[in-house]
This record gives C-alpha cells, sequence and structure tokens, in this order.
C-alpha cells in the first residue's frame, strides 16, 4: 500500500484542517494542514490499522519535518506539495538540490498488491511520475514477498492486483523506458542486498521499531529486510539523493532504512579538536569555549587543552550551557590531554573499511594529517569535503557509499462516509477500476461538512476543511488548478456554495476521470506487456 493505504490506515475522519478554524487566512484554502487536536496517540505501524489524528505530533514526536519549511526549494511543485497534502518529509532538501540542478536523483515506493489500486493510491503514483518528469530515475516495485508473507496472499491474487496496479501507474504517465520496475521476488540484486543488509540489524532492533515478538514469521522478517533492500536499491550502481514516497505509517521503516544505510559506509566523518573522541554534546561545548579563547590570540600551537580545561573550571556553572555529566566528561578529557594543542580537525573514522580502503584514504587526504589506528585525522580540509572524499573513496574501493534515503509523506483520505476509508465498506473509498457511474453514485451519497439547512449554509458557510467531498477536489478532482480549488474552498466557506450543487459537480468530474483513467489502463495494456517485469509469479502452482 506504499504506505498509503488509506483503505487499511486512514486517518480516522477526522477533519482535514485544524479542527475549526475556518477563519484562517484565505491560504489556508487549500492547505490540509493541521489534523485535529490528538484524539488518541499517535502509533506509526505499517501493518496495523494505525490512524494519525494529530499530524502535529509526528514532527513532534518523530521527527518528521514539515514540507512547507522546503517548498520554495522544490522546482515547479507538485499541486499535492502546494496544498499540504504531502505534508511532511525527512532530508527531501537534498533531493530537491538534485533536480534544481540537473543532477542524478531517484524515486522509489513499493506497492503491496492486496487489492485493486484506489484513489489513496495514485497520489503515490502521482508522486513517483512527478519526480521522474522532473528528471529523477523512477522505481516502482510490486511488493510480492511482503504481501505473500505478511497478508498471506496467493500468488494467483498477487499477479492479479500486481498487474492492475502497473496498469494505473503507466495510465497515469509512468515512462516504463526510462523507469524502473520489478517485484520483489524475482529480483535477485534486491534480495542480495537484503541478506548483506540483514547483517547490520538484529532482532532486538526489529522488535523495538515493529514490536515483533517470538511468534512472527522469520519471513515477515525478511520482508523488512527487503523493503530496506528497496530503498536502497536505486544506489546500488551509484549513490544519489533518493527520495521515497509513502504514507506516514510507513516511517519506521524509512527511519530503519537510514540507519542501515550509515552503518554500511566505511568511514564516519566527524569534528574534532585533539586526539580525543567527543561526544556531540561535548563537541559543542569545546567549540564554543575553543571560540571563546579566541584561537588568534595563540600563538601557533601555544593554545593547549589544559587551557581550555581551565577556561571552563572558571566559568560559573550557570554560564554553561551543559548538563554537569558532559561538563565533567570533557573537563577529564581536557585535563587527561594536557599539554596537547588544541587544534580543530576532520576526522575520519574507520567503521568498516578494508585495508586498502583506509590506506587509499590516507592517500587521498591532502594537506596535514595524522594517522591512527582506526582513525585519520585532517587538518586542511573542511567536514563537507571530508564526506565527499569519504564516499568517493569507499565507492572506488568497492563499497556503496550509500546517501541516507529521504522520504516525503502525504495525508490519508477521508473516507467518503465520514469515517476512515476501508476496503470492507465499498462506500467509503473509490477504487480506480470502480465503474463510472459507481464513482458518481458514491461521491453523491458522500458526508459532506454542510450544515443542516441550506439557510444555515449561505449564513455560516460550508465547513470545506471537515468534508470528505472538498478533500476529493483537493486531491485530486482539482487536478494542477490552484484556482478551482481555492474557489471551491472559498465558495464553500463563503456560503455561495451548497452541497448538492457542489457533490453534483464533484461526482460528474470523477466520473469523467474514472472514465478516461480506465480508457488509458486499456490503452496501456501494450505497453505494460513490453515492460521489463515478470507479469506472473514463476512461485505459481
Ligand atoms: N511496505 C510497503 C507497504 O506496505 C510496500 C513496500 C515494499 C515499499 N517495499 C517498499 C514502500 C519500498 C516504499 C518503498 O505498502
Ligand atoms: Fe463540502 Fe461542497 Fe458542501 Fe462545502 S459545499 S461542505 S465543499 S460538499
Amino acid at each position: 500500500m506504499t504506505g498509503d493505504d488509506p483503505l487499511e490506515e486512514s486517518e480516522s475522519g477526522e477533519p482535514l484542517t485544524d479542527g475549526g478554524d475556518e477563519t484562517a487566512e484565505p491560504q489556508s484554502a487549500l492547505r490540509a494542514d493541521g489534523g485535529a487536536a490528538g484524539a488518541d496517540d499517535v502509533a506509526l505501524d505499517p501493518w496495523g490499522s494505525s490512524s494519525v489524528s494529530d499530524y502535529r505530533k509526528l514532527f513532534e514526536e518523530f521527527g518528521i519535518e514539515e514540507f512547507d519549511e522546503i517548498l520554495d526549494e522544490v522546482p515547479h511543485p507538485h499541486y499535492l506539495m502546494r496544498r499540504g497534502v504531502i505534508f511532511g518529509h525527512r532530508d527531501y532538501r537534498p533531493v530537491a538540490e538534485a533536480l534544481q540542478n540537473d543532477e542524478p536523483a531517484a524515486v522509489l515506493s513499493g506497492f503491496m498488491p492486496t487489492g485493486d489500486p484506489h484513489i489513496g493510491h495514485k497520489l503515490v503514483f502521482d508522486e513517483i511520475i512527478w519526480h521522474q518528469q522532473q528528471g529523477a530515475d523512477a522505481y516502482a516495485l510490486i511488493a510480492d514477498l511482503e504481501a505473500n508473507s505478511a497478508r498471506g496472499m496467493s500468488w494467483e491474487e498477487i499477479d492479479e492486483h500486481a498487474r492492475s496496479y502497473l496498469l494505473s501507474l503507466l495510465a497515469l504517465g509512468f515512462d516504463p523506458e526510462d523507469g524502473t520496475l520489478y517485484r520483489q521476488s524475482t529480483n535477485r540484486e534486491v534480495q542480495d542486498l537484503a541478506f548483506e543488509l540483514g547483517a547490520e540489524a538484529n532482532f532486538s532492533e526489529f522488535q523495538a521499531i515493529y514490536g515483533f515478538d517470538g511468534e512472527t514469521d522469520v519471513s515477515h522478517m525478511q520482508s523488512v529486510v527487503t523493503q530496506m533492500a528497496d530503498i536502497l536499491y536505486p544506489q546500488l550502481e551509484e549513490p544519489k539523493p533518493t527520495v521515497i514516497p509513502v504514507g506516514p505509517d510507513q516511517d519506521p521503516h524509512v527511519r530503519l532504512a537510514r540507519d542501515l544505510a550509515e552503518r554500511m559506509r566505511f568511514f564516519k566523518v566527524s569534528e574534532a579538536y585533539a586526539s580525543f573522541e567527543l561526544e556531540p554534546e561535548e563537541r559543542d561545548l569545546v567549540a564554543e569555549f575553543y571560540e571563546r579563547l579566541d584561537p588568534a590570540d595563540f600563538d601557533d600551537d601555544d593554545l593547549r587543552c589544559v587551557h581550555v580545561a581551565e577556561a571552563l573550571e572558571e566559568t560559573p556553572l550557570s554560564e554553561i550551557d551543559a548538563d554537569a555529566d558532559t561538563l565533567s566528561s570533557v573537563l577529564t578529557k581536557l585535563n587527561e590531554a594536557g599539554m596537547e594543542p588544541v587544534r580543530p580537525r576532520t576526522r575520519f573514522f574507520d567503521r568498516r573499511a578494508t585495508d586498502d580502503a583506509f590506506n587509499a584514504l590516507i592517500d587521498a587526504i591532502e594537506g596535514e594529517k595524522r594517522v591512527y589506528e582506526s582513525h585519520v585525522d585532517a587538518f586542511e580540509i573542511d567536514r563537507a569535503e571530508a564526506e565527499e572524499l569519504a564516499r568517493q573513496v569507499e565507492v572506488e574501493n568497492g563499497g556503496y557509499g550509500f546517501q541516507p534515503p529521504s522520504s516525503i509523506y502525504h495525508r490519508f483520505m477521508t473516507g467518503l462516509t465520514g469515517g476512515k476509508m476501508s476496503s470492507s465498506v465499498p462506500a467509503s473509498h473509490i477504487s480506480l477500476l470502480d465503474d463510472p457511474e459507481d464513482g458518481y453514485d458514491k461521491v453523491k451519497s458522500a458526508t459532506t461538512g454542510g450544515r443542516e439547512t441550506a439557510e444555515e449554509q449561505r449564513e455560516k458557510g460550508g465547513k470545506a476543511d471537515e468534508c470528505p467531498v472538498y478533500e476529493l477536489y483537493a486531491y485530486l478532482l482539482a487536478g494542477d488548478d490552484d484556482e478551482f480549488a481555492k474557489r471551491v474552498y472559498d465558495e464553500c466557506v463563503g456560503g455561495e456554495r451548497l452541497c448538492g450543487d457542489c457533490k453534483e459537480q464533484a461526482a460528474q468530474l470523477m466520473k469523467e476521470f474514472l472514465a478516461d483513467h480506465q480508457e488509458k489502463r486499456a490503452e496501456v495494456e501494450a505497453l505494460l506487456e513490453d515492460a521489463d517485469i515478470e507479469l506472473e509469479s514463476p512461485r505459481r502452482r
């Protein structure tokens, strides 16, 4: 479900925006910000039926960043970005920069073929396609191993659904000649990489992240490392910024993948001031006092560790921005180093490099350097240069040099019947295979954010922020036309738009969309046959 299975894990019918501030300034008209104040705790469970009741918690508790803050850096942002449907990200900046500068970048997402593709999947299809059009290498995969192990789907069912997902993806504009399609079960490279990554993860970690226990199938665990390999697959040839568009329920996978990418690296680059190692908070403290001492006042090597220690000891505790433990460990380290000169340097720590790679790194470092047992200190290159050098040496010496993968997160859609979108309640969602007339009918009978009476609606305006029909306009029906989406919103909250007509218009647009989409699906049949992906699983009996 690429995370987006709104069908299983959608937001529980919570209003689209901040529960009630309809007087927000007009720009917010297109935005779907906020999320209702938390009724329950956020739990991000890729296989559960977690719901997101408060998107703000995802920022506060999980460290997902707000997409808005980087919107300006994205060239020709997609309407889902402009309208806040894509609300969060992890580390998307390198991808935006690469797109901006026509440098290599990749996009990848995966789909568990457990049912028919629906309008929630369309969000992810669109995200992949948009990145492909912006110049990224695009990958879409069928998570058939995961569907088989985590959902118990048969290979026949998987094949049928996989085909249908792929037809919709192609119909919406994915270029299979330029992009890559694969299924997990027949991609040997992915499986080899999965095995390799598995050596960097262990059961306790899976327990902590996913709540696995002694009853969890081994193949379910294997599907996790497979997904890790999927996520890093675009970087097998060479490292590049890669974005994984998914729903926030997939964030645990993204975090693990980012960790594993890091653990696979040959070298760790950090900053140091003397031969000893510093923890990040310790480093901040030393950095601050190093600056305060005004190193320029000292002749060449005259600034010694003891001087920094003295300065720290003379400073009243209240002026030191660090806890007692940090302070005391810093003092110990500085005093032990005694008369060693304090000199800022960039450190390359040998994490899992081969001897050849370590030696190659030493040779490649320009300027003054000092070589130790398992690290090298360089005095004339800065952190950014060092990162680049470390990656280059790693890649030239048989390592992957992975960049931590980035992600973007979209909101789950509200069910048409008000609650969650649920595959067991057909009226709550619209499948991309629904008969256009059925699509029309579903929209016509959808819940709205309208008032009791037309009169009241004219007077107070509708609640577009709480209306699944408005959501349909913003997420899909208005397409790239912001002005149209904004007009619907303004007319609704301004009381000029009444639900009957509004739904009629939406229903009509939905009918046209479905008819058009299904026609395109038929047209891309041949394209799919020619595409480089096995449509029939060799595991079928
Ligand atoms: N686990 C995803 C889901 O439940 C499917 C998936 C497999 C995936 N591999 C992936 C999603 C890689 C994104 C990237 O839908
Ligand atoms: Fe929703 Fe349209 Fe009614 Fe407004 S007018 S509440 S957008 S159906």
